[in-house]
């Protein structure tokens, strides 16, 4: 088996349990958000204005590791065509229920997100909040986001940050120290049994302009104020996120 098949099989069975023990759960509230957040902290899109400029109305956009799909809706109400990508069918289960219960469908794809089977420049948006951006190798998706694209088209991700992956230890909130080195970053295997793909920012920068990418803005998310730990998302204190970006979203366009 490639490395890849592995790892996506790895990370089904994680995301399966999750799925069992909260996403479900969680996903009624987050189809039915007004407002888009963003990350741990779910600082509003009216705030980072993370899609400014980019029309949503009629926007044909793929989501690479769509979960249960909130996302998708969420852009689906202003007007675009979303169509989901995910390799977990209890979360694809979980995104369907949703679509009846909100009386919302678009396209959900059982597939790798490094390899959709979905034909080439067919989308104006390729999105990833935690799915691709995290669970698949970037030397993979990136090349399939830009595939899938079309010229002029958009990529917008979400990921932990390179410094708080550098700061994190096993089964600990990151510290005040780097742990983890920087050159050589790419494959992490946490001990909750999942498999993810962390670049340094030199390294995406790289990948994404040898795919035709030009990078439009890096957006590094801080902590508000009166944030606390998450309860499900331990692995930063609130109290680091102020301090630095423990997450940040990428927006690229393909030349
Ligand atoms: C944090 S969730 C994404 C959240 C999503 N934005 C939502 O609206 O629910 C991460 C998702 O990535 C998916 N995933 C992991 N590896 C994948 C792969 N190789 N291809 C496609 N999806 C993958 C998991 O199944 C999981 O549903």
């Amino acid at each position: 088996m490639a490395w890849s098949e592995a790892d996506a099989a790895r990370n089904r069975e994680l995301w399966t349990q999750t799925n069992a023990d909260y996403t479900a759960g969680s996903a009624p509230a987050a189809w039915a958000r007004e407002e888009m957040g963003w990350g741990i902290w779910q600082l509003p899109e009216s705030q980072l204005r993370v899609f400014e400029g980019i029309d949503l109305e009629g926007l044909a956009v793929v989501e690479l590791g769509c979960g249960t799909a909130y996302f998708s809706a969420w852009l689906a109400k202003r007007g675009a065509h979303p169509v989901g990508v995910d390799v977990t069918p209890a979360q694809l289960e979980t995104a369907r229920a949703m679509q009846e219960q909100f009386r919302l469908e678009f396209p959900l794809l059982e597939a790798n997100a490094e390899e959709t089977g979905l034909p080439d420049q067919s989308f104006d948006l390729a999105l990833s909040e935690y799915g691709a951006s995290i669970w698949c190798d970037p030397y993979r998706w990136i090349p399939e986001a830009a595939r899938l694209l079309r010229p002029g088209g958009h990529l917008v991700f979400l990921r932990n940050s390179t410094l708080v992956i550098l700061c994190s230890e096993d089964e600990v909130p990151a510290v005040e120290r780097l742990v983890n080195p920087q050159f050589g970053m790419h494959r992490f295997e946490w001990p909750d049994g999942g498999v993810e793909f962390h670049l340094a920012h030199g390294e995406w920068i790289r990948l994404l302009r040898e795919h035709g990418f030009e990078v439009e803005a890096l957006h590094e998310l801080q902590a508000p104020q009166d944030a606390q730990t998450h309860e499900a998302y331990d692995y930063v204190t609130a109290d680091w996120g102020r301090k630095w970006p423990a997450e940040e979203i990428w927006r690229a366009r393909k030349r």
